[in-house]
C-alpha cells in the first residue's frame, strides 16, 4: 500500500526527520577510535527514549533478518553495508562506519543513514566511495516531484553511482514510508527513466544510495542480519527521508541548525 500523509502527517513527519538526523548527528560526533559500538546502541537507545519516540528497528522482525532486531541503530564497519547489528567492536583509525536510524514518533516514522571515516586518517578510496553515495543521495532527490516516477529516481541514482564506477545492487534500496518504517513504493538503485510510479505531494520516501567498492554480491554475516561486501572491500550508505511537495521534493532528515 502506497501512503499519501495528510498536512498533519506531514507536519509529525518532519518532527520525526529532525530527530533521527540530530540523534546521528550526535552520534557521529561521539563515534572516535575507542568507541564500541554497544555503546553507541545505548546512546541511540536514550535519545529515542528520552525523545519519546520508539525505535522502527528493536522489534522489526522481517524475512531478511533472523528474528528480532533487538538493537537501536544499525552499525556497519568497513565490509558491513547493511542492517548491521550492534557488536561488541571497538572503532580503530580509519574505520568506515555507517550508522542507520529510524524511529517514529507520534505514528509517523523516519529513516536515515550516513557514512564516515573514524579517526584521524582519510583513506581516499573510501572518501571517494562516501561521497559517490553522497552525490547519489542529492541527484535522487532532485530527480524527485510531482508528476516524476520511482524509475527517474532510480536512473539518477543508479547512473551517479555507476560512473563512479561501483556496480550497483538493486535488491535492496529505498523505500515508501509513514505509518511503518518500510512500505510501498521500492526504490531501486538503479533504473529506467520514466517507468513506475507516479509521484504526488504528501509521499514520503526513503532513498538510500549505497554501493560496495568492487562487487554487487552481499553475504549474510553469522549473525543473521548484519550484510557484508561478498569481496571483504569496504561498502558506504548515504540515506535521507524527503517528503514530495507541490513543487519539488523536502529532506526531512536535515541535522537542526544546518
Ligand atoms: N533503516 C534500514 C533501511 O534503511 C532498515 C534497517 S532494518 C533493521 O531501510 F532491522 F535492520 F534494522
Ligand atoms: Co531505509
Amino acid at each position: 500500500m502506497i501512503e499519501i500523509l495528510t498536512p498533519a502527517e506531514l507536519g509529525r513527519a518532519k518532527v520525526s526527520g529532525a530527530l533521527v538526523a540530530d540523534i546521528l548527528h550526535t552520534l557521529k560526533g561521539r563515534s572516535a577510535v575507542g568507541t564500541n559500538l554497544l555503546d553507541i546502541d545505548r546512546w541511540a537507545q536514550a535519545m529515542i527514549l528520552d525523545a519519546g519516540a520508539e525505535s522502527c528497528y528493536v522489534d522489526y522482525a522481517p524475512s531478511f533478518g533472523r528474528g528480532p532486531f533487538g538493537h537501536y541503530i544499525c552499525t556497519g564497519v568497513n565490509d558491513a553495508v547493511l542492517h548491521g547489528l550492534p557488536r561488541d567492536y571497538t572503532l580503530a583509525d580509519g574505520d568506515l562506519l555507517t550508522l542507520d536510524l529510524a524511529v517514529s514518533k507520534d505514528g509517523v516514522a523516519a529513516d536515515a543513514a550516513i557514512s564516515f571515516i573514524v579517526g584521524e586518517s582519510k583513506p581516499a578510496e573510501s572518501v571517494a566511495m562516501i561521497d559517490a553515495t553522497e552525490r547519489a543521495l542529492r541527484a535522487g532527490i532532485a530527480a524527485a516531484g510531482p508528476g516524476a516516477r520511482i524509475g527517474d529516481i532510480s536512473y539518477a541514482i543508479g547512473s551517479v553511482l555507476t560512473e563512479a564506477g561501483y556496480p550497483v545492487n538493486t535488491e535492496f534500496g529505498g523505500h515508501g514510508i509513514g505509518s511503518t518504517m518500510h512500505q510501498d513504493p521500492h526504490v531501486p538503485n538503479n533504473g529506467r527513466p520514466g517507468r513506475g510510479y507516479k509521484l504526488r505531494p504528501g509521499l514520503l520516501l526513503a532513498l538510500e544510495p549505497w554501493v560496495m567498492a568492487d562487487t554487487a554480491q552481499l553475504v549474510t554475516d553469522a549473525d543473521g542480519w548484519t550484510l557484508r561486501s561478498a569481496t571483504g572491500c569496504r561498502t558506504a550508505h548515504s540515506e535521507h527521508t524527503i517528503a514530495i511537495t507541490d513543487d519539488g521534493a523536502e529532506i526531512l532528515t536535515l541535522p537542526r541548525g544546518n
